[in-house]
């Protein structure tokens, strides 16, 4: 079988775009698994599409280790990639190297994410790398650090970011994901850097690949639109209506029917 690297790179050398969804759950990842997508990412905003919170910092790596195994038995033909959560990581070198290893080995992942790319995030792609663990990179908008980046905003230091993009992946990063960036980042990177493997979210069209959370690419909040986003469908809408209906034919009782139930002889 491929494995996620090789697979990443045979689209990219083929100039085929990559596309990856975040997916939290067996059910979901049940139908991705008939799709033509490239791989799942196991995102840590799981923590306000699932958890409800106002941020992805209240996510430990026992929620991702549990939605990633769900995700896995649903989409066993899929790559997955697991994202490393709020302090799993940062506090220490030796500690993230550990968290990462943990994650990998009980959830099955073919790759872990992190975001940044600071010394010790450097240093551990580097030794995650060598150790034989896939490592995908996030940078720009990094929504762990929201809260030091100004908010949900696009992040318009360019030449930073390329640099960081450039250190990650030379330090083995297998691709990168550019959040909330000008288009210009993923331009030089494709056209300086053609061995980068940038996956894109709001990252504009020259990116090797684009990822959206599967449940904003199906319209499952209509108040959540923001520029990057295209929805695919308005399943909000298709619930609402579906549950309303259900409802009203549980209290005029044609719900359940003779078809519905069940007799001596069924
Ligand atoms: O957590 C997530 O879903 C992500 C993607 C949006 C890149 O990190």
């Amino acid at each position: 079988m491929q494995t996620i690297i090789e697979k990443f790179r045979s689209l990219h050398e083929s100039e085929k775009k990559i596309s990856v969804v975040t997916c939290y759950d067996y059910s979901f990842a049940r139908i991705l698994s008939k799709t033509n997508i490239d791989a799942i990412l196991v995102g840590d905003s799981l923590g306000m599409v699932i958890q409800g919170h106002k941020d992805t910092i209240p996510v430990t790596l026992d929620d991702i280790i549990y939605h990633a195994k769900a995700v896995k038995r649903g989409a066993p033909n899929l790559p997955i990639i697991v994202d490393m959560p709020f302090l799993s990581y940062q506090v220490g070198f030796k500690e993230g190297i550990l968290n990462a290893c943990k994650l990998f080995r009980e959830t099955g992942a073919d790759a872990i994410k992190l975001e940044g790319a600071d010394q010790q995030t450097l240093s551990q792609v580097e030794r995650l790398t060598k150790i034989g663990i896939p490592v995908m990179g996030h940078v720009g908008l990094t929504p762990q650090s929201y809260q030091v980046l100004g908010g949900y905003k696009i992040q318009k230091n360019s030449t930073e970011i390329i640099k960081s993009a450039i250190a990650l992946h030379e330090k083995g990063a297998f691709a990168i994901v550019l959040e909330m960036t000008l288009e210009e980042v993923g331009k030089n990177l494709a056209n300086n850097r053609s061995g980068i493997i940038t996956i894109g979210i709001g990252a504009g069209r020259y990116t090797s690949g684009q990822v959206l959370v599967l449940h904003d690419l199906l319209g499952m909040n209509e108040e959540f639109h923001p520029k990057f986003l295209k929805k695919y469908a308005q399943l909000e809408k298709i619930i609402l209506e579906a549950v309303n209906l259900y409802n009203e034919e549980v209290k005029n009782q044609s719900f359940p029917s003779k078809e519905n139930t069940f007799f001596p002889e069924t």
